[in-house]
C-alpha cells in the first residue's frame, strides 16, 4: 500500500510540530507549505534527519507552490497571521479571509478528495470560509478545537484530582473562544461524572468553576507565558489525532467544529460538537440533550460565531 499524503499549509510553530508528529507517527509522506520561500524546505529537511534517529519512515519536502499538494489525503491548515497590538478583529479577519481563499482555491485545484482540518483563527469563522472557498463537501472540512480545548479540561482535572490525565474525559461544546461551553455533567473520571465527584467531596463546585473558567481561558494564557506566539504543541497533537482517526477510519468520538444543519438548532455555521470521524470523514454528528442553562450557554456561544461568520460576510460578499 502506497504511503498516504499529508499536506500542511503553514508551516510555522503548528506546521513545524505537525511535521515532526506525523513522521514521528508514520501517518505518511509530508509536504510543508509556506509562502515564506526556505521555511517549509528547511523544516521539512531538519526533520527527515532527524528519522534514522528516531527510526521513522517518511518524505518530507517542501513548497511554495500549490501543485507540491497534488493528491494529498489530508490538508492541515495552519496559514494565516495571529493578531498583533493594535489589530482588530475585523483587521485579523480581513487578512486571514484573504488567506482561505487561497488555501481553499489551492485545495480545490490539486487536492479536492483530501479530508481538511482547519487550526487558523478566528477558528468555527475561518473553516466555515475555508469549506466555501474551496468547494469540497462540508463533511470533509473540519475545524480544530474541542480536542484541544477539551485536552486542557482533561490536564486541569487530572492535575486538580492527582488521577491520570488517562482516565479523565472533558465534554466540551460550542465556538473556539471565550463562550466555549464545557460541560461538567458529561465530563468524568474513571466514568463518574463530575458533579457526582463534586458530591463525593473531591472538590468544591466553586473550584470546578474555577477550573472550567481557566480551560476557556486556555489560549490567552499561553499567549501571555509566551508572549510572541500562541500554543502549539497541544493543538499539533490534537490534529494530528484528528487525522489519524481518518486515515486509519478509527472512527473516534471527538469533538470538532463540524458544519451544521440543523443540529442543536443551528444551520449552515460550523461549530464545535461530538462527531465521529473515520474514512469519510464527519461521519456522524451526535446530538446531545442540553439542559436550561447548557442550552442557553451553548446558544450564547453560537451567536458569537454567527457574529463572526457575518463579518467575514460583509468584508467577502461571496460567502454569502
Ligand atoms: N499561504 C500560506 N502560508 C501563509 C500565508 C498564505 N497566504 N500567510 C501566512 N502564511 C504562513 C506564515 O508564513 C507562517 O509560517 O502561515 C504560517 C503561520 O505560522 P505561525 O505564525 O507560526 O502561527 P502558528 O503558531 O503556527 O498558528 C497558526 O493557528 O492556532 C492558530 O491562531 C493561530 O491562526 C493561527 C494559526
Amino acid at each position: 500500500m502506497a504511503r498516504k499524503k499529508i499536506a500542511l499549509i503553514g508551516s510555522g510553530m503548528i506546521g513545524g510540530t505537525l511535521a515532526h508528529l506525523a513522521g514521528m507517527k508514520e501517518l505518511g509522506d509530508v509536504v510543508l507549505f509556506d509562502i515564506a520561500d526556505g521555511i517549509p524546505q528547511g523544516k521539512g529537511l531538519d526533520i527527515a534527519e532527524s528519522s534514522p534517529v528516531d527510526g521513522f519512515n517518511a518524505n518530507y519536502s517542501g513548497a511554495s507552490d500549490y501543485a507540491a499538494i497534488e493528491g494529498a489525503d489530508v490538508c492541515i491548515v495552519t496559514a494565516g497571521v495571529p493578531r498583533k497590538p493594535g489589530m482588530s478583529r475585523d483587521d485579523l479577519l480581513g487578512i486571514n479571509l484573504k488567506v482561505m481563499e487561497q488555501v481553499g482555491a489551492g485545495i480545490k485545484k490539486y487536492a479536492p478528495n483530501a479530508f481538511v482540518i482547519c487550526i487558523t483563527n478566528p477558528l468555527d469563522a475561518m473553516v466555515w470560509a475555508l469549506q466555501k472557498f474551496s468547494g469540497l463537501p462540508k463533511n470533509m472540512v473540519v475545524g480544530m478545537a474541542g480536542v484541544l480545548d477539551s485536552a486542557r479540561f482533561r490536564y486541569f482535572l487530572a492535575q486538580e484530582f492527582n488521577v491520570s490525565v488517562e482516565d479523565v474525559t472533558g465534554f466540551v461544546l460550542g465556538g473556539h473562544g471565550d463562550t466555549m461551553v464545557p460541560l461538567a455533567r458529561y465530563s468524568t473520571v474513571g466514568g463518574i461524572p463530575l458533579p457526582d465527584l463534586v458530591e463525593m467531596g473531591w472538590c468544591t463546585k466553586e473550584r470546578l468553576e474555577e477550573i472550567i473558567q481557566r480551560t476557556r481561558d486556555g489560549g490567552a494564557e499561553i499567549v501571555g507565558l509566551l508572549k510572541t506566539g500562541s500554543a502549539y504543541y497541544a493543538p499539533a497533537a490534537s490534529a494530528i489525532l484528528m487525522a489519524e482517526s481518518f486515515l486509519k477510519d478509527k472512527k473516534r468520538v471527538l469533538p470538532c467544529a463540524a458544519h451544521l444543519t440543523g443540529q442543536y438548532g443551528v444551520k449552515d455555521m460550523y461549530v464545535g460538537v461530538p462527531t465521529v470521524i473515520g474514512a469519510g470523514g464527519v461521519e456522524r454528528i451526535i446530538e446531545i440533550d442540553l439542559n436550561a442553562p447548557e442550552k442557553a450557554a451553548f446558544d450564547k456561544s453560537v451567536g458569537a460565531v454567527a457574529g463572526l461568520c457575518e463579518a467575514c460576510m460583509n468584508i467577502a460578499p461571496a460567502l454569502k
